[in-house]
């Protein structure tokens, strides 16, 4: 298939019948010779609101997770990355540094990296640095101002490496750049665990899909948290510092700032706990009273202690995980720390 249309139609087709409408443009970015103009595919304001107010509509309440990565909220989760109960960034980078060579010798020579939520683009330099000449990245990410910053830093770091910023939602259409070269292969490079922001159902479909698309021989690297004792697990999500509390509640502060609701912040609370039974954390905000909000013109109504789902979490066995990608890919490596906590997985498309 030639790259050009590649992700014409998306990597998950009919997640529900009203696909998102994009705006595709690019924008200019202070060139170095290799970074590309940044590709745009912007998801319309009046569907995220209709997702919200559907969200909203539930029995359960939920919000979609992506809504937490706005300016500040990307900036609150890069201090969850570093904080001391989160061992899940600390663990996937040591992993990662360790074993770089080992990564860098299987991904082998001028393959093209495609980074799934590339966020400030730091992971990404373990394996830039590593590899024997990368022929190109692309990260995707969906937040603009947070990939233009990021990927103006790298430019300035590898000037001698391509980058093609593509801002998007990468669970909807859009279209990978036009390469003028063809790499060795072809790796997408998902870390950090996000797969398990996904229910399995939807995780198996969304990878096996972008397996099918990138045809056999392609890679996938991927971090995935490990299950493990509901306490860890818990503290990770519950630091004393508060920072994921507000991470969590940032969402109501942006649809009061972007949808002009009326969320008062100091009538909710931050909730995760680990449900044993689903292997996943939940993460919710809870009302801390009977209240409504006005949003887009409708009331909504909360009772005491009701909560709004706002994220899964999924923890997964190396075994499970094979498991739920198993249509599409091989799995060619595993590696791990001594404690088991945290796994960086290499599959091939079959
Ligand atoms: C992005 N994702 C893998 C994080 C996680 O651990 O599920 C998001 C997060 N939510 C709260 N803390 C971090």
């Amino acid at each position: 298939m030639p790259d050009g249309n590649l992700w014409e139609s998306g990597w998950l087709k009919t997640v529900s019948n009203k696909q998102h409408t994009h705006v595709v443009n690019e924008r200019d970015l202070p060139m170095n010779r290799n970074l590309s103009r940044l590709k745009k595919f912007e998801p319309e304001r009046e569907s995220l609101l209709e997702e919200i107010i559907g969200g909203l509509s539930k029995s359960q309440k939920e919000l979609p997770s992506k809504l937490f990565y706005d300016k500040k909220g990307s900036a609150l989760f890069d201090e969850i990355c570093e904080l001391e109960e989160y061992y899940l960034t600390r663990t996937e980078t040591s992993i990662m540094t360790e074993n770089i060579e080992d990564i860098c010798s299987v991904l082998g020579e001028n393959c093209l990296l495609i980074e799934l939520g590339s966020g400030s683009s730091k992971k990404i330099r373990l394996l830039l640095t590593g590899l024997a000449n990368p022929a190109g990245y692309v990260p995707i990410d969906i937040s603009e101002e947070h990939l233009i910053s990021s990927v103006q830093v790298l430019a300035a770091d590898y000037p001698e490496l391509r980058i093609f910023p593509v801002y998007a939602d990468y669970t909807q259409p859009f279209t990978l750049p036009n390469f003028e070269f063809t790499p060795s292969k072809k790796v997408v490079y998902y870390p950090g665990s996000t797969i398990g922001n996904f229910e399995p159902e939807y995780a198996a479909r969304f990878l096996n899909n972008i397996g099918k698309r990138l045809g056999k021989g392609a890679g996938l690297l991927i971090g995935v948290d490990l299950k493990k004792e509901a306490k860890t697990l818990e503290d990770a999500y519950n630091d004393k510092k508060e920072v994921t509390a507000e991470f969590n509640l940032n969402i109501l502060e942006r649809i009061n700032r972007e949808h002009g609701s009326d969320f008062i912040l100091d009538a909710w609370e931050h909730l995760a706990f680990y449900n044993i039974d689903h292997g996943r954390i939940e993460m919710h905000i809870k009302s801390l009273s009977y209240q409504d909000v006005q949003l887009n013109g409708s009331l909504i109504t909360f009772e005491e202690n009701e909560t709004i789902l706002t994220e899964y979490s999924y923890k997964y066995s190396i075994d499970d995980f094979k498991d739920l990608v198993s249509d599409s890919y091989n799995l060619e490596r595993v590696w791990t720390d001594k404690e088991n906590k945290f796994g960086i997985l290499y599959f091939e498309v079959k």
